[in-house]
């Protein structure tokens, strides 16, 4: 872990931020890696895995589910179970990772025992409703606490059927839940979703599982379609996972947010389903240019520039329906777009973003409280914000437990008037351990009070 338990930190307002950073490997393609890599026949090699805590719950649940796992310096081998994992000793500790946990959910409702996927105080308060409902029309028996709605979730794993499901909330962990499932069902399994991230997908034709993509063409969910024919096995391979956007999103944003400023990100996933920050930065005014030079296991990937315009205006207004069908493409890069709204001019209102209040904090209520703390305007709504742009005051505000919460701060205090001190820092240990290194390399002014104490 880079910061200790009690961390804060605190970076000061200095000269614009500029460079290029290499943001460490995308979380969420990571865990997808990982648990394909141990459903697999043979050994996998993932290189340049996502290095924070989440995956590393991914990963010691695989290895209590009797995948071998080996990790060297940037580059971790599975040998896979061949779709059946062995009965784990315990509770299955996904840590602070809804990934972890809502994805684990689909195989291990096909496996022939009882496990028990649990979190920290975070996760646990976060829905598995949402993947408890499909799962039980696939024939698991599933239960939770408070009215079945959190975790921990207990799994009584047995045969399973294929279901076709509309997925309500666009939410990619459901999706990957079932078709995780569905592979173990006799049959066709369809799930049905708007435009939300298609990683588990793109990972299954790596691994040789062939999925079928239509439109969705349901009342219910506009977007596309996803098949899967089961009983299916994984085939092992090595794959390399691209920078996430998701991370180097701090960094772009503030970019954005401040004149002259140019910050490329090299070897970046380019997802269509997860760029949405970068349109939301260009309308604001900001100068993105995106080059795509490869493609790795279905994804593309490539170098990303966004440069400072003189004055980044407010984001324009958009109707309910864009917002919310945008939303998924963003939602992990809100925090980021907050705090250049926060510098631009006008009111920016982002909306249809519901969903942000059961990360891994309610987001809305953290960036209105910490944005109001550093001085700004903020209205705040049930499915969003209002930020009032324009100046940022130095001030202390406080992580909420989140990882992005506190990067989205951290990149505050290189726009602010005065210092912006961050407590709870540590949690962004959780994605992107040198994170703080990263933002140094770019030019920042950050001090680590308990620095001595740190192996960053
Ligand atoms: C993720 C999907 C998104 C995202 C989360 C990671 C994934 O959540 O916010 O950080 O890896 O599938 P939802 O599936 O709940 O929308």
């Amino acid at each position: 872990m880079p910061l200790t338990a009690s961390s804060r930190i605190v970076v000061h307002p200095g000269p614009s931020l500029s460079g290029t950073v290499s943001p460490p490997g995308d979380k969420s393609i990571t865990h997808r890696a990982y648990i394909l890599a141990a459903l697999a026949d043979g050994n996998t090699t993932v290189e340049e895995p996502n290095p924070g805590a989440d995956c590393d719950s991914t990963l010691a649940c695989l290895e209590a589910l009797g995948a071998e796992v080996r990790r060297e310096p940037g580059r971790v081998t599975i040998r896979g179970c061949g779709m059946r994992f062995s009965k784990p000793e315990g509770l299955l500790d996904c840590g602070n990772s809804g990934t972890t946990l809502r994805l684990l959910a689909g195989p291990l409702a096909a496996q022939p025992f009882r496990s028990t996927l649990a979190g920290d105080a975070s996760l646990n308060r976060r829905p598995v409703d949402r993947v408890i409902e499909p799962l039980r029309m696939m024939g698991a028996r599933l239960t939770a606490q408070g009215g079945d709605r959190v975790p921990p979730l207990q799994i009584e794993g047995g045969p399973l059927q294929p279901i076709d499901y509309d997925v309500r909330t666009n939410s990619a962990q459901v999706a990957s839940c079932i078709l995780l499932a569905g592979l173990f069902a006799p049959g066709t399994t369809t799930i049905r979703i708007g435009m939300a991230r298609d990683h588990t997908q793109n990972m299954l034709s790596a691994f040789g599982v062939a999925v079928e993509v239509h439109d969705a063409g349901s009342a219910s969910a506009e977007g596309r379609a996803f098949a899967v024919t089961g009983p299916a096995g994984l085939r092992a391979t090595s794959l390399r996972v691209p920078g996430d956007v998701s991370s180097a999103a701090f960094f772009l944003a503030a970019a954005a947010a401040t004149p002259g400023a140019t910050v490329t990100a090299e070897n970046m996933g380019l997802n269509p389903t997860r760029t949405g920050l970068l349109h939301a930065l260009q309308s604001m005014g900001a100068e993105v240019q995106i080059q795509k030079t490869a493609t790795e296991a279905g994804e593309p990937i490539g170098t990303i520039t966004v440069q400072g315009p003189a004055t980044l205006r407010a984001l324009p207004d958009a109707p309910l329906e864009s917002w919310s069908r945008a939303m998924p493409s963003m939602i992990d890069e809100i925090p980021a777009l907050a705090i250049a709204a926060a510098r631009a001019r006008g009111t920016s209102r982002i909306r249809g973003a519901r969903e942000l209040r059961v990360k891994e904090s309610d987001r809305i209520a953290a960036l209105a409280t910490n944005l109001r703390r550093l001085g700004v305007e903020v209205d705040e709504h049930d499915d969003g914000l209002s930020i009032h742009g324009g100046r940022l005051r130095g001030g202390t505000v406080d992580a909420a437990g989140d990882h992005r919460i506190a990067m989205a701060f951290a990149v505050a205090g290189t726009l602010a008037e005065g210092p912006v001190t961050v407590t709870g820092a540590r949690e962004i240990a959780t994605s992107y351990p040198g994170f703080v290194d990263a933002l140094r390399s770019l030019g920042a002014e950050v001090d680590l009070p308990e620095e001595d104490a740190l192996a960053r």
